[in-house]
């Protein structure tokens, strides 16, 4: 496969062909993803949660995000790789927001950055980002990293003002040039209502129903790597945490009965060499 490009992704929105989207933190994630055939990567702050074991994405550190992003470049070939900018990288000035997002592409070799929000976050920010050259993706709906602003993880927009003002923010951040936007968490009529009025950004759903040009999942949900359930709108199609302590258990059941390791592990030495040990 040749890396998936942004006039590919628009490609396929003009000829109706859903794109996939899945979060990533490590190489073993990210290869996942690229032998999967998915069409673009997120290292998402999620992964403040997911993997860094932080309660929410507000306290992830660029730093830790880099870290993640380039294990994450290093398991991709094809996919586009867009990496999130943490909460506190990008709201002081245009200046921090293009600095931030200049350090992922040049250290991490991202080819786009996301962002959340369209009214509390300036529109100036995505322009910014752009004049620097960089590809923007926003983020609009739920927005986790402004979550205690919203009222919590729910649903947003299910009122007509909040809707009509998510709609007027991902309408905005099409105008201010991003070749995409997130909803993530809003009625599905909403999106009806919303997306054929984003004719020139892929519309990318979480949580927002089909009527979009594609959809994202946090790659530890779909695939079951926690614990409990997680929001509504997750499909689980693994149940992996349950696997990896059932295969720990059985290791640790295997050392304590002495039944690990067997003969199989070993490395021997010839008779020679252990007579000559024992001399
Ligand atoms: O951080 C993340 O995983 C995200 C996706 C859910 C869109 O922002
Ligand atoms: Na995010």
């Amino acid at each position: 496969r040749r890396p998936v490009t942004l006039p590919d992704l628009a490609l396929a929105k003009a000829e109706g062909r859903p794109v996939v989207m899945v979060t990533a933190y490590d190489f073993p994630s990210a290869r996942a993803a690229e032998e999967a055939g998915v069409d673009v990567v997120l290292v998402g702050d999620s992964g403040a949660m997911t993997v860094l074991g932080l309660p929410s994405t507000v306290g992830v550190e660029v730093e830790e995000m880099l870290v993640l992003a380039r294990a994450v470049r290093r398991g991709l070939a094809a996919p586009l790789l867009v990496c999130d900018l943490p909460f506190g990288s990008y709201e002081a000035s245009d200046a921090q927001a293009v600095t931030t997002a200049v350090r992922f592409v040049k250290e991490a070799g991202a080819d786009a950055v996301k962002l959340e929000g369209g009214s509390i976050t300036p529109l100036s920010r995505v322009r910014a980002i752009l004049a620097a050259g960089i590809p923007v993706m926003g983020h609009v709906g739920l927005t986790p990293q402004t979550a205690t602003a919203l009222g919590g993880y729910r649903a947003q927009g299910r009122d007509a003002v909040t809707a009509r003002r998510i709609m007027d923010e991902a309408l905005a951040l099409q105008q201010a040039g991003c070749f995409s936007v997130v909803l993530e968490a809003v009625p599905s009529q909403l999106t009806e209502l919303l997306a054929p009025r984003l004719d020139d950004t892929l519309v990318i759903g979480i949580g927002a129903g089909p009527a979009t040009d594609g959809q994202v999942l946090v790659f530890h949900d779909l695939l079951g790597i926690r614990e409990g359930r997680g929001a509504r709108f997750v499909q689980r199609y693994a149940d992996l945490q349950d696997a990896m302590t059932a295969g720990v258990r059985a290791y640790a059941e295997d050392v304590r009965a002495r039944r690990y390791p067997g003969p199989e592990h070993g490395y021997s030495m010839s008779a020679d060499q252990l007579s000559a040990l024992r001399d």
